[in-house]
């Protein structure tokens, strides 16, 4: 097959779908791969290092005519024009937005969108939303570090006594157990919320203490379980319950991280403009959950201010921040899930029978499979 790699276009976006490892890989199982000059360079990888590997370099035109085209966001208005008759197309493709797979149905296409894929075992190694969601975490965590104005850990010196940072980490989701890992390695002290009951043994596993929200109604506990490993909306008994929480540990906290996702709608506030106007001058918030509305909504999307003498910073999209290793780890788990879609003669076909092409596909040959409600 022949494979393209365009570079990405979308503001900001810093990662290539391909990686000279995953090419070399790729046509060493026979593919041809065609990889837009200056693809990989936002991610340190020059057009040199994919024609070492045996890629093609091209334009645009070029790698999106290709048989199988790997991006990393969903293409734009103006690169579906550019897209063969019944091309193929693999990627984070947005699958909770019916617009974005509309438009790739009407162009014809067949697209994969990985976001989809369940939260299974055997789906692990192709898993985006984890591969991408750990750096983000370790991300917030760096971010959270450069712009307190103090230490993160505890320090004796000559010159006294220096306490380590209270960090809170609201969410353990991929990026909240990353933040605390990360946070643990700089020596700070950390607190973490969640509503599934389940994480709290891995939260206390990595060093930090849970901050408990008993559930007091069976709808409570119902919900706390989620679905397919997901959070659901929590019904406001408990939300007011856990903001009460959080309100008393932000009071004490420096950083406070904030990871809290529910799949296609907007995230829930868990941190409330009359709490962050009690926390501490120079504490810093990241706001993972941004691109969704924000856990706070004091955050100001793709911007860093400052608001009752705290720092709010609410970048989209952090992996984006560190390139090399988010390109290294997607194209990795493109490599996965091309092996679902491609047979043993390195031919193109879809199993329906198997759950993650199954779950991944939006639109087959122009048609959509996937609408959303
Ligand atoms: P996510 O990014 O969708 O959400 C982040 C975290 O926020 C989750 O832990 C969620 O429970 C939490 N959250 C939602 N509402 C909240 C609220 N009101 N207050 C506090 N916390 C709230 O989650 P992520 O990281 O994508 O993980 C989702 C699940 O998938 C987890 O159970 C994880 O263990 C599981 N998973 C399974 C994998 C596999 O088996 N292949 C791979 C990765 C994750």
């Amino acid at each position: 097959m022949h494979i393209g790699v365009p570079l990405e276009t979308h503001a900001g976006e810093t990662r290539v779908a391909a990686t000279p490892e995953t090419v070399k890989k790729l046509i060493g199982q026979g593919h041809r791969v065609t990889i837009q000059s200056g693809a990989g360079v936002a991610a340190s990888l020059p057009d040199a290092a994919y024609e070492a590997v045996g890629a093609s370099i091209g334009t645009a035109a070029d790698a999106f005519a290709a048989d199988i085209v790997l991006k990393v966001l969903a293409p734009s208005d103006d690169e579906l024009p550019m897209f063969a008759a019944n091309g193929v197309v693999i990627g984070m493709l947005n699958p909770f937005s019916n617009e974005t797979i509309g438009k790739m149905a009407a162009r014809g296409l067949t697209a994969f969108a990985l976001e989809a894929a369940p939260r299974t075992s055997r789906a692990q190694s192709l898993d985006v939303l984890s591969s991408q969601a750990n750096i983000a975490g370790y991300k917030a965590v760096m971010l959270g570090a450069n712009h307190y104005p103090r230490f993160m850990p505890m320090l004796m010196t000559a010159a006294g006594t220096v306490k380590a940072a209270r960090v809170l980490i609201l969410g353990a989701g991929v990026a909240g157990l990353q933040a605390i890992a990360t946070a643990r390695r700089l020596g700070a002290v950390i607190e973490a919320s969640d509503v599934r009951p389940a994480v709290k043994e891995q939260i206390e596993s990595l060093g930090a203490k849970f901050v408990d929200v008993p559930f007091e109604t069976d709808e409570e506990r119902e919900c706390a379980q989620g679905v397919g490993g997901y959070a659901r909306p929590m019904p406001a008994s408990w939300m007011q319950r856990q903001a009460q929480a959080v309100h008393e540990r932000a009071k004490q906290a420096d950083i406070i991280i904030t990871t809290a996702l529910i799949p296609g709608r907007q995230a829930p506030t868990l941190l409330q403009e009359a709490t962050v106007q009690e926390m501490k001058p120079g504490s810093v918030i990241i706001d993972l959950a941004a691109s969704q509305g924000g856990n706070c909504p004091l955050t100001e999307l793709d911007q860093v201010v400052v608001k009752h003498g705290v720092t709010l910073i609410g970048y989209a999209n952090l992996a984006t921040q560190v390139p090399a290793d988010a390109s290294a780890l997607y194209s990795r788990n493109l490599l996965d899930f091309l092996k679902l879609v491609l047979d043993k003669d390195g031919q193109f076909h879809i199993n329906l029978e198997d759950d993650i092409v199954a779950a991944c596909l939006m639109c087959k040959g122009g048609e959509a499979v996937r609408v959303n409600k």
